[in-house]
Protein backbone atom coordinates (compact mmCIF):
# COMPACT_ATOMS: atom_id res chain seq x y z
CA UNK A 1 0.00 0.00 0.00
CA UNK A 2 1.38 3.39 -0.88
CA UNK A 3 2.42 6.16 1.44
CA UNK A 4 -0.92 8.41 -0.30
CA UNK A 5 -2.95 5.46 0.72
CA UNK A 6 -2.68 6.32 5.14
CA UNK A 7 -5.40 7.86 6.42
CA UNK A 8 -4.48 10.50 9.16
CA UNK A 9 -6.40 10.23 12.08
CA UNK A 10 -7.04 13.50 13.96
CA UNK A 11 -8.75 12.89 17.01
CA UNK A 12 -10.82 15.82 18.67
CA UNK A 13 -12.19 13.73 22.13
CA UNK A 14 -10.84 16.64 23.97
CA UNK A 15 -11.87 19.35 22.03
CA UNK A 16 -15.38 18.89 20.18
CA UNK A 17 -16.23 15.43 22.16
CA UNK A 18 -15.46 17.70 25.35
CA UNK A 19 -18.27 19.67 23.82
CA UNK A 20 -20.88 16.98 24.78
CA UNK A 21 -23.28 18.40 27.51
CA UNK A 22 -21.79 17.10 31.17
CA UNK A 23 -18.92 16.30 29.45
CA UNK A 24 -16.46 18.71 31.08
CA UNK A 25 -13.33 16.97 32.11
CA UNK A 26 -10.23 18.24 34.33
CA UNK A 27 -6.86 18.97 33.35
CA UNK A 28 -5.15 15.74 34.74
CA UNK A 29 -8.25 13.56 33.11
CA UNK A 30 -7.35 15.15 29.92
CA UNK A 31 -3.70 14.50 30.13
CA UNK A 32 -4.25 11.06 30.99
CA UNK A 33 -6.66 10.47 27.84
CA UNK A 34 -4.30 12.23 25.78
CA UNK A 35 -1.26 9.81 26.68
CA UNK A 36 -3.82 7.00 25.94
CA UNK A 37 -4.49 8.60 22.35
CA UNK A 38 -0.70 8.75 21.84
CA UNK A 39 -0.50 5.06 22.85
CA UNK A 40 -3.73 4.38 20.46
CA UNK A 41 -1.32 6.09 17.69
CA UNK A 42 -3.91 8.86 16.50
CA UNK A 43 -1.86 11.33 14.50
CA UNK A 44 -3.20 14.66 15.55
CA UNK A 45 -4.70 15.18 18.79
CA UNK A 46 -6.94 18.43 19.13
CA UNK A 47 -6.49 18.79 22.66
CA UNK A 48 -8.95 22.04 22.89
CA UNK A 49 -9.64 25.43 22.77
CA UNK A 50 -7.41 27.24 24.59
CA UNK A 51 -9.02 31.14 24.95
CA UNK A 52 -12.70 29.33 26.23
CA UNK A 53 -11.35 29.41 29.25
CA UNK A 54 -7.56 29.45 31.29
CA UNK A 55 -8.58 25.43 32.17
CA UNK A 56 -8.83 24.99 28.17
CA UNK A 57 -5.53 26.91 27.78
CA UNK A 58 -3.45 25.18 30.74
CA UNK A 59 -4.43 21.45 29.37
CA UNK A 60 -3.53 22.03 25.71
CA UNK A 61 -0.18 23.91 26.60
CA UNK A 62 0.42 20.65 29.13
CA UNK A 63 -0.49 18.24 26.91
CA UNK A 64 2.12 19.76 23.95
CA UNK A 65 4.82 19.78 27.06
CA UNK A 66 4.29 15.88 27.74
CA UNK A 67 2.57 14.01 25.43
CA UNK A 68 4.99 12.89 22.71
CA UNK A 69 4.26 11.62 19.21
CA UNK A 70 1.06 12.90 17.84
CA UNK A 71 0.54 16.44 16.54
CA UNK A 72 -0.64 18.52 19.28
CA UNK A 73 -3.28 20.92 17.83
CA UNK A 74 -5.64 23.58 19.70
CA UNK A 75 -8.75 25.50 18.20
CA UNK A 76 -9.01 29.19 17.77
CA UNK A 77 -11.76 31.06 15.81
CA UNK A 78 -10.32 33.08 13.17
CA UNK A 79 -9.40 35.99 15.10
CA UNK A 80 -6.04 38.12 16.48
CA UNK A 81 -6.91 37.43 20.11
CA UNK A 82 -8.15 33.36 19.27
CA UNK A 83 -4.86 32.83 17.20
CA UNK A 84 -2.71 33.90 19.63
CA UNK A 85 -3.43 32.32 22.93
CA UNK A 86 -3.75 29.26 21.08
CA UNK A 87 -0.01 29.80 19.51
CA UNK A 88 1.31 30.27 23.30
CA UNK A 89 -0.88 27.07 24.25
CA UNK A 90 0.62 24.91 21.53
CA UNK A 91 4.06 26.22 21.62
CA UNK A 92 6.32 23.65 23.75
CA UNK A 93 5.04 20.90 21.31
CA UNK A 94 7.57 19.32 18.84
CA UNK A 95 4.65 19.46 16.72
CA UNK A 96 2.26 22.00 17.29
CA UNK A 97 -1.08 22.97 15.35
CA UNK A 98 -3.24 25.73 15.31
CA UNK A 99 -7.07 24.86 13.94
CA UNK A 100 -8.72 28.28 12.92
CA UNK A 101 -11.66 28.34 11.84
CA UNK A 102 -15.10 30.48 10.37
CA UNK A 103 -18.33 29.80 9.07
CA UNK A 104 -19.39 29.98 5.69
CA UNK A 105 -22.70 29.23 4.48
CA UNK A 106 -25.38 31.78 3.76
CA UNK A 107 -27.28 31.36 6.76
CA UNK A 108 -24.19 31.65 8.97
CA UNK A 109 -22.78 34.62 7.33
CA UNK A 110 -26.11 36.39 7.81
CA UNK A 111 -27.38 35.85 10.86
CA UNK A 112 -24.54 35.28 13.26
CA UNK A 113 -21.31 36.31 11.36
CA UNK A 114 -23.38 39.61 9.86
CA UNK A 115 -20.51 39.54 7.64
CA UNK A 116 -20.17 39.90 3.56
CA UNK A 117 -18.92 36.84 2.02
CA UNK A 118 -15.90 39.15 1.16
CA UNK A 119 -15.18 39.88 4.46
CA UNK A 120 -14.89 35.95 5.42
CA UNK A 121 -12.46 35.46 2.74
CA UNK A 122 -10.86 38.30 4.00
CA UNK A 123 -10.68 37.04 7.89
CA UNK A 124 -9.70 33.50 6.51
CA UNK A 125 -6.69 34.74 4.97
CA UNK A 126 -5.87 36.93 7.76
CA UNK A 127 -6.17 34.27 10.20
CA UNK A 128 -4.10 31.87 8.37
CA UNK A 129 -1.05 34.19 7.99
CA UNK A 130 -1.19 34.88 11.52
CA UNK A 131 -1.22 31.52 12.38
CA UNK A 132 1.46 30.86 10.18
CA UNK A 133 3.71 33.17 12.22
CA UNK A 134 3.86 30.44 15.38
CA UNK A 135 4.03 27.38 13.19
CA UNK A 136 3.83 25.80 10.06
CA UNK A 137 1.32 23.84 10.72
CA UNK A 138 -1.92 25.56 10.01
CA UNK A 139 -5.61 23.86 9.34
CA UNK A 140 -8.69 26.12 8.51
CA UNK A 141 -12.08 25.01 8.55
CA UNK A 142 -14.89 26.34 6.65
CA UNK A 143 -17.67 25.48 9.82
CA UNK A 144 -21.33 24.58 8.74
CA UNK A 145 -19.12 23.30 5.26
CA UNK A 146 -22.23 20.60 4.65
CA UNK A 147 -24.38 23.96 4.00
CA UNK A 148 -22.01 26.06 2.27
CA UNK A 149 -22.32 26.74 -1.45
CA UNK A 150 -19.49 25.00 -2.96
CA UNK A 151 -17.80 27.28 -5.46
CA UNK A 152 -17.95 29.85 -2.89
CA UNK A 153 -16.09 26.92 -0.59
CA UNK A 154 -13.76 27.02 -3.86
CA UNK A 155 -12.64 31.00 -3.56
CA UNK A 156 -12.57 30.26 0.61
CA UNK A 157 -10.41 27.26 0.46
CA UNK A 158 -8.26 28.74 -2.40
CA UNK A 159 -7.35 32.00 -0.42
CA UNK A 160 -6.69 29.83 2.72
CA UNK A 161 -3.95 27.86 0.99
CA UNK A 162 -2.72 30.96 -0.47
CA UNK A 163 -2.11 32.30 2.93
CA UNK A 164 -0.32 28.99 4.16
CA UNK A 165 -2.89 26.63 5.61
CA UNK A 166 -1.61 22.59 5.07
CA UNK A 167 -4.84 21.02 6.14
CA UNK A 168 -8.34 22.24 4.60
CA UNK A 169 -11.45 20.66 6.76
CA UNK A 170 -14.74 20.47 5.79
CA UNK A 171 -16.85 19.90 8.26
CA UNK A 172 -20.60 18.84 8.48
CA UNK A 173 -21.18 21.17 11.29
CA UNK A 174 -24.85 20.19 11.55
CA UNK A 175 -24.91 16.53 10.27
CA UNK A 176 -26.95 17.74 7.35
CA UNK A 177 -25.34 15.56 4.32
CA UNK A 178 -26.16 12.46 2.82
CA UNK A 179 -22.71 10.34 1.94
CA UNK A 180 -23.12 10.35 -2.03
CA UNK A 181 -23.70 14.41 -1.60
CA UNK A 182 -20.36 14.71 1.04
CA UNK A 183 -18.10 12.33 -1.15
CA UNK A 184 -19.33 14.69 -4.30
CA UNK A 185 -18.25 17.86 -2.65
CA UNK A 186 -14.95 16.50 -1.37
CA UNK A 187 -14.44 15.63 -5.31
CA UNK A 188 -15.73 18.94 -6.43
CA UNK A 189 -13.54 20.94 -4.33
CA UNK A 190 -10.16 18.97 -5.28
CA UNK A 191 -10.86 19.35 -8.60
CA UNK A 192 -11.94 23.02 -8.79
CA UNK A 193 -9.58 24.69 -6.12
CA UNK A 194 -6.58 25.24 -8.00
CA UNK A 195 -3.96 24.87 -5.15
CA UNK A 196 -5.70 21.85 -3.70
CA UNK A 197 -2.38 20.48 -4.17
CA UNK A 198 -0.68 22.48 -1.26
CA UNK A 199 -3.01 20.88 1.14
CA UNK A 200 -4.52 17.85 2.83
CA UNK A 201 -8.17 17.76 2.83
CA UNK A 202 -10.05 16.61 5.84
CA UNK A 203 -13.08 15.78 6.92
CA UNK A 204 -15.01 16.82 10.45
CA UNK A 205 -18.82 14.89 10.55
CA UNK A 206 -21.39 15.10 12.68
CA UNK A 207 -23.85 12.79 13.51
CA UNK A 208 -27.12 14.30 14.17
CA UNK A 209 -28.77 12.23 11.28
CA UNK A 210 -26.19 8.91 12.29
CA UNK A 211 -24.06 9.82 8.94
CA UNK A 212 -21.48 10.72 10.54
CA UNK A 213 -19.08 7.94 9.91
CA UNK A 214 -20.45 6.90 6.44
CA UNK A 215 -20.14 10.44 5.09
CA UNK A 216 -16.56 10.44 6.47
CA UNK A 217 -15.99 6.96 4.89
CA UNK A 218 -17.48 8.36 1.36
CA UNK A 219 -14.99 11.72 1.40
CA UNK A 220 -12.36 9.26 2.08
CA UNK A 221 -13.17 7.37 -1.41
CA UNK A 222 -13.55 11.30 -2.47
CA UNK A 223 -9.99 12.03 -1.40
CA UNK A 224 -9.88 13.11 1.95
CA UNK A 225 -6.64 12.16 3.52
CA UNK A 226 -7.49 12.89 7.16
CA UNK A 227 -10.51 11.75 8.96
CA UNK A 228 -11.62 14.04 12.11
CA UNK A 229 -13.05 11.45 15.11
CA UNK A 230 -13.95 11.12 18.63
CA UNK A 231 -13.95 8.02 20.99
CA UNK A 232 -17.10 6.29 20.88
CA UNK A 233 -18.08 9.01 18.95
CA UNK A 234 -18.87 11.95 21.56
CA UNK A 235 -19.37 15.11 20.77
CA UNK A 236 -21.90 17.88 20.42
CA UNK A 237 -25.55 17.27 20.03
CA UNK A 238 -25.71 13.97 19.03
CA UNK A 239 -21.72 13.53 18.16
CA UNK A 240 -18.89 13.41 16.00
CA UNK A 241 -17.98 10.79 13.95
CA UNK A 242 -16.40 7.33 15.78
CA UNK A 243 -12.91 6.94 15.19
CA UNK A 244 -13.04 3.76 16.40
CA UNK A 245 -15.51 2.91 13.76
CA UNK A 246 -13.84 4.23 11.23
CA UNK A 247 -10.82 2.82 11.34
CA UNK A 248 -12.30 -0.82 11.69
CA UNK A 249 -14.01 0.00 8.86
CA UNK A 250 -10.88 0.69 6.77
CA UNK A 251 -9.20 -2.48 8.21
CA UNK A 252 -12.10 -4.70 8.30
CA UNK A 253 -13.05 -3.97 4.47
CA UNK A 254 -9.51 -2.97 3.31
CA UNK A 255 -10.17 -5.57 -0.07
CA UNK A 256 -12.34 -2.61 -0.48
CA UNK A 257 -11.30 0.98 0.64
CA UNK A 258 -7.19 0.58 0.40
CA UNK A 259 -6.06 2.70 2.95
CA UNK A 260 -4.97 2.35 6.33
CA UNK A 261 -3.93 3.85 9.32
CA UNK A 262 -1.13 4.35 12.11
CA UNK A 263 -3.82 3.23 14.82
CA UNK A 264 -3.50 0.24 16.91
CA UNK A 265 -7.04 -1.41 16.76
CA UNK A 266 -5.54 -3.80 20.35
CA UNK A 267 -5.79 -0.61 22.53
CA UNK A 268 -9.36 0.57 21.12
CA UNK A 269 -11.43 -0.78 23.90
CA UNK A 270 -9.08 1.01 26.77
CA UNK A 271 -9.20 3.72 24.99
CA UNK A 272 -12.92 3.90 24.87
CA UNK A 273 -13.01 2.68 28.72
CA UNK A 274 -10.98 5.31 29.50
CA UNK A 275 -13.18 7.82 27.47
CA UNK A 276 -16.17 6.32 28.79
CA UNK A 277 -15.19 6.68 32.18
CA UNK A 278 -13.88 9.75 32.61
CA UNK A 279 -16.71 11.63 31.02
CA UNK A 280 -19.61 9.56 32.60
CA UNK A 281 -20.70 8.87 28.74
CA UNK A 282 -21.83 5.07 28.74
CA UNK A 283 -21.55 3.05 25.91
CA UNK A 284 -24.60 1.79 24.28
CA UNK A 285 -24.84 -1.45 24.97
CA UNK A 286 -25.17 -2.08 20.73
CA UNK A 287 -22.65 0.15 20.01
CA UNK A 288 -20.88 -0.90 16.76
CA UNK A 289 -17.06 -2.28 18.30
CA UNK A 290 -17.07 -1.60 21.43
CA UNK A 291 -20.72 -1.98 23.27
CA UNK A 292 -20.88 -4.63 25.04
CA UNK A 293 -23.11 -6.49 23.14
CA UNK A 294 -20.93 -6.58 19.84
CA UNK A 295 -19.44 -9.40 20.12
CA UNK A 296 -21.97 -11.37 22.12
CA UNK A 297 -24.05 -13.59 20.21
CA UNK A 298 -27.63 -14.85 21.70
CA UNK A 299 -29.53 -17.01 18.79
CA UNK A 300 -28.68 -20.35 19.40
CA UNK A 301 -28.50 -20.82 15.47
CA UNK A 302 -25.51 -18.09 15.80
CA UNK A 303 -24.11 -19.64 18.74
CA UNK A 304 -23.68 -22.47 17.19
CA UNK A 305 -21.98 -21.54 13.87
CA UNK A 306 -19.43 -19.62 16.08
CA UNK A 307 -18.89 -22.83 18.11
CA UNK A 308 -17.95 -24.48 14.84
CA UNK A 309 -15.99 -21.79 12.53
CA UNK A 310 -16.22 -18.15 15.01
CA UNK A 311 -16.24 -16.39 10.88
CA UNK A 312 -19.84 -17.80 10.58
CA UNK A 313 -21.32 -14.78 12.33
CA UNK A 314 -17.93 -12.88 13.24
CA UNK A 315 -16.11 -10.26 10.65
CA UNK A 316 -14.02 -9.37 13.45
CA UNK A 317 -12.40 -10.61 16.87
CA UNK A 318 -13.12 -9.02 19.79
CA UNK A 319 -9.06 -9.36 21.11
CA UNK A 320 -8.41 -7.31 17.79
CA UNK A 321 -9.99 -4.11 19.68
CA UNK A 322 -8.63 -5.16 22.95
CA UNK A 323 -11.75 -6.60 24.42
CA UNK A 324 -10.64 -9.62 26.37
CA UNK A 325 -14.40 -10.61 27.29
CA UNK A 326 -15.78 -11.10 30.55
CA UNK A 327 -13.72 -14.37 31.58
CA UNK A 328 -13.16 -14.87 35.35
CA UNK A 329 -9.51 -13.44 35.49
CA UNK A 330 -8.63 -13.08 39.68
CA UNK A 331 -10.10 -14.89 42.76
CA UNK A 332 -9.75 -14.91 46.20
CA UNK A 333 -6.14 -16.83 46.18
CA UNK A 334 -4.49 -14.26 43.43
CA UNK A 335 -1.61 -12.40 45.21
CA UNK A 336 -0.78 -8.32 44.68
CA UNK A 337 1.60 -9.59 42.02
CA UNK A 338 -0.98 -11.59 39.73
CA UNK A 339 -3.26 -8.68 40.93
CA UNK A 340 -1.00 -5.67 39.73
CA UNK A 341 0.26 -7.48 36.36
CA UNK A 342 -3.23 -7.81 35.31
CA UNK A 343 -3.86 -4.09 35.77
CA UNK A 344 -1.00 -3.38 33.66
CA UNK A 345 -2.09 -5.95 31.03
CA UNK A 346 -5.61 -3.73 31.46
CA UNK A 347 -3.20 -0.54 30.23
CA UNK A 348 -2.96 0.63 34.00
CA UNK A 349 0.88 0.96 33.67
CA UNK A 350 1.02 3.94 35.70
CA UNK A 351 -0.13 3.47 38.99
CA UNK A 352 1.59 4.35 41.87
CA UNK A 353 2.36 2.17 44.62
CA UNK A 354 -0.14 3.41 46.83
CA UNK A 355 -2.97 3.36 43.88
CA UNK A 356 -2.38 -0.11 43.90
CA UNK A 357 -2.27 -1.25 47.36
CA UNK A 358 -5.33 0.36 47.53
CA UNK A 359 -7.35 -0.91 44.42
CA UNK A 360 -5.82 -4.14 45.58
CA UNK A 361 -7.26 -3.95 49.43
CA UNK A 362 -10.42 -3.21 47.54
CA UNK A 363 -9.92 -6.10 45.25
CA UNK A 364 -9.33 -7.96 48.69
CA UNK A 365 -12.71 -7.10 49.86
CA UNK A 366 -14.45 -8.09 47.27
CA UNK A 367 -13.56 -11.62 46.59
CA UNK A 368 -15.06 -11.94 50.12
CA UNK A 369 -18.07 -10.79 48.68
CA UNK A 370 -18.11 -12.31 44.95
CA UNK A 371 -17.07 -15.36 43.76
CA UNK A 372 -15.59 -14.15 40.51
CA UNK A 373 -14.03 -11.45 39.65
CA UNK A 374 -13.30 -10.04 36.19
CA UNK A 375 -11.95 -7.51 34.17
CA UNK A 376 -15.19 -5.29 34.41
CA UNK A 377 -14.72 -5.50 38.35
CA UNK A 378 -11.57 -4.63 38.06
CA UNK A 379 -11.84 -1.72 35.86
CA UNK A 380 -14.70 -0.33 38.28
CA UNK A 381 -12.34 -0.72 41.06
CA UNK A 382 -9.12 1.38 39.85
CA UNK A 383 -11.06 3.45 38.05
CA UNK A 384 -12.86 5.18 41.44
CA UNK A 385 -9.37 4.66 43.67
CA UNK A 386 -7.63 6.75 40.35
CA UNK A 387 -10.44 9.43 40.51
CA UNK A 388 -9.99 9.95 44.03
CA UNK A 389 -7.06 12.30 44.10
CA UNK A 390 -9.82 15.45 44.61
CA UNK A 391 -10.65 14.28 47.68
CA UNK A 392 -11.85 16.93 50.14
CA UNK A 393 -14.38 14.31 51.93
CA UNK A 394 -14.45 10.70 51.87
CA UNK A 395 -17.38 8.56 53.52
CA UNK A 396 -16.55 7.07 56.67
CA UNK A 397 -19.79 5.54 57.92
CA UNK A 398 -23.42 5.36 56.15
CA UNK A 399 -26.39 3.53 57.69
CA UNK A 400 -29.80 3.27 56.28
CA UNK A 401 -33.27 2.95 57.84
CA UNK A 402 -35.80 1.91 55.32
CA UNK A 403 -38.31 -0.44 54.39
CA UNK A 404 -42.25 -0.54 53.40
CA UNK A 405 -43.73 1.36 56.61
CA UNK A 406 -40.56 3.51 57.51
CA UNK A 407 -39.58 6.56 56.84
CA UNK A 408 -36.40 6.72 54.90
CA UNK A 409 -33.61 7.81 57.12
CA UNK A 410 -29.75 7.69 56.13
CA UNK A 411 -27.09 8.63 58.56
CA UNK A 412 -23.65 9.82 57.08
CA UNK A 413 -20.25 10.21 58.49
CA UNK A 414 -17.58 11.89 56.42
CA UNK A 415 -14.18 12.31 57.06
CA UNK A 416 -12.54 15.55 56.40
CA UNK A 417 -9.17 16.14 57.06
CA UNK A 418 -8.37 14.94 60.35
CA UNK A 419 -12.27 15.21 60.93
CA UNK A 420 -15.09 13.64 61.45
CA UNK A 421 -18.67 14.84 60.29
CA UNK A 422 -22.08 13.94 61.06
CA UNK A 423 -25.42 14.27 60.06
CA UNK A 424 -28.50 12.95 59.35
CA UNK A 425 -31.86 13.10 56.98
CA UNK A 426 -34.82 11.89 55.73
CA UNK A 427 -35.92 11.57 52.18
CA UNK A 428 -38.04 10.24 49.13
CA UNK A 429 -36.00 7.17 49.78
CA UNK A 430 -33.06 5.96 51.19
CA UNK A 431 -30.53 7.29 48.12
CA UNK A 432 -32.59 10.85 48.51
CA UNK A 433 -31.91 11.22 52.34
CA UNK A 434 -28.29 9.99 51.86
CA UNK A 435 -27.71 12.45 49.25
CA UNK A 436 -29.57 15.56 51.66
CA UNK A 437 -27.28 14.48 54.42
CA UNK A 438 -24.35 15.11 52.32
CA UNK A 439 -25.50 17.94 51.04
CA UNK A 440 -26.09 18.93 54.55
CA UNK A 441 -22.70 17.98 55.88
CA UNK A 442 -20.49 19.81 52.54
CA UNK A 443 -23.21 23.03 52.12
CA UNK A 444 -22.86 21.77 48.41
CA UNK A 445 -26.18 22.38 47.28
CA UNK A 446 -26.42 20.83 44.03
CA UNK A 447 -28.86 20.00 41.74
CA UNK A 448 -29.07 16.03 40.79
CA UNK A 449 -29.46 16.22 36.68
CA UNK A 450 -29.06 12.39 36.44
CA UNK A 451 -28.64 9.08 38.14
CA UNK A 452 -28.10 5.66 37.19
CA UNK A 453 -27.19 2.17 38.06
CA UNK A 454 -25.90 -0.65 36.34
CA UNK A 455 -24.97 -4.13 36.80
CA UNK A 456 -20.76 -4.13 36.17
CA UNK A 457 -21.05 -7.91 35.19
CA UNK A 458 -23.83 -10.58 35.21
CA UNK A 459 -24.51 -12.12 38.34
CA UNK A 460 -26.67 -11.79 41.35
CA UNK A 461 -23.33 -10.65 43.51
CA UNK A 462 -22.13 -8.19 40.74
CA UNK A 463 -20.55 -4.64 41.45
CA UNK A 464 -23.58 -2.16 41.16
CA UNK A 465 -21.95 0.79 39.47
CA UNK A 466 -23.85 4.30 40.21
CA UNK A 467 -23.12 7.49 37.91
CA UNK A 468 -24.64 10.87 39.18
CA UNK A 469 -24.31 14.08 37.08
CA UNK A 470 -24.53 17.65 39.40
CA UNK A 471 -25.10 20.34 38.27
CA UNK A 472 -24.11 24.12 40.68
CA UNK A 473 -23.87 27.41 39.52
CA UNK A 474 -23.48 26.36 35.70
CA UNK A 475 -20.65 23.51 35.90
CA UNK A 476 -21.80 20.15 35.66
CA UNK A 477 -19.67 17.39 36.60
CA UNK A 478 -20.65 13.43 36.64
CA UNK A 479 -18.90 10.78 38.59
CA UNK A 480 -19.18 7.27 39.18
CA UNK A 481 -18.55 4.84 42.32
CA UNK A 482 -19.31 0.89 42.83
CA UNK A 483 -20.15 -1.50 45.27
CA UNK A 484 -21.95 -4.34 45.96
CA UNK A 485 -24.61 -2.59 48.27
CA UNK A 486 -26.09 -0.56 45.54
CA UNK A 487 -27.33 2.10 48.05
CA UNK A 488 -23.43 2.50 49.56
CA UNK A 489 -22.39 3.13 45.23
CA UNK A 490 -25.01 5.96 45.22
CA UNK A 491 -23.25 7.57 48.35
CA UNK A 492 -19.81 7.03 47.50
CA UNK A 493 -20.65 8.54 43.22
CA UNK A 494 -22.61 11.17 45.06
CA UNK A 495 -19.78 12.38 47.01
CA UNK A 496 -16.66 11.98 44.47
CA UNK A 497 -19.56 14.43 42.14
CA UNK A 498 -19.31 16.82 45.50
CA UNK A 499 -15.89 16.22 45.96
CA UNK A 500 -14.87 17.33 42.30
CA UNK A 501 -17.20 20.49 42.14
CA UNK A 502 -15.41 21.40 45.56
CA UNK A 503 -11.95 21.12 43.37
CA UNK A 504 -13.49 23.53 40.77
CA UNK A 505 -14.02 26.16 43.12
CA UNK A 506 -10.67 25.96 44.58
CA UNK A 507 -9.74 26.60 40.66
CA UNK A 508 -8.86 29.90 39.42
CA UNK A 509 -11.39 31.80 37.99
CA UNK A 510 -12.11 31.21 34.34
CA UNK A 511 -12.84 33.67 31.16
CA UNK A 512 -15.61 31.74 30.01
CA UNK A 513 -15.65 32.19 26.09
CA UNK A 514 -19.18 29.99 24.02
CA UNK A 515 -17.16 26.78 23.27
CA UNK A 516 -18.12 27.35 19.86
CA UNK A 517 -19.56 30.19 17.36
CA UNK A 518 -18.53 33.69 16.96
O1 LIG B 1 -18.29 21.07 13.74
C1 LIG B 1 -17.53 21.98 13.41
O2 LIG B 1 -17.74 22.71 12.45
C2 LIG B 1 -16.34 22.18 14.22
C3 LIG B 1 -15.33 23.11 13.67
C4 LIG B 1 -14.76 24.00 14.69
C5 LIG B 1 -14.29 22.33 12.95
O3 LIG B 1 -16.18 21.57 15.26
ZN1 LIG C 1 -17.52 19.78 15.31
Amino acid sequence: MSKDNRIIVFDTTLRDGEQSPGCTMNIKEKLEIAHQLARLGVDVIEAGFPISSQGDFEAVKLIATEVQGPTICGLARATEKDIVRCGEAVAPAKKGRIHTFIATSQIHLEKKLRMSKEQVIENASKAVALAKTFTQDVEFSCEDAGRTDWDYMVEVITAAIDAGATTINVPDTVGYCTPWQFGDCIAYLRSKVRNADKAIFSVHCHNDLGMAVANSLSAIRSGARQVECTINGIGERAGNASLEEIVMNLQVRKDFYEFTTNIKASEIYRTSRLVSKTTGMKVQRNKAIVGANAFAHEAGIHQDGVLKERTTYEIMCAEDVGWSGEQMVLGKHSGRHAFKTRLVQLGYDTLTDDQVNKAFTRFKDLCDKKKDIFDEDLYAIVEEEVQKDDETYTLDYVGFSTGTETVPTATVKLRIGGDIVMDASVGDGPVDAAFKAVQRITNIEAALHEYSLEAVTGGRDALGQVTVVLEEGGRTVRARAASTDVLVASVKAYLNAVNKLIALHNAPPQEVVPKRGM
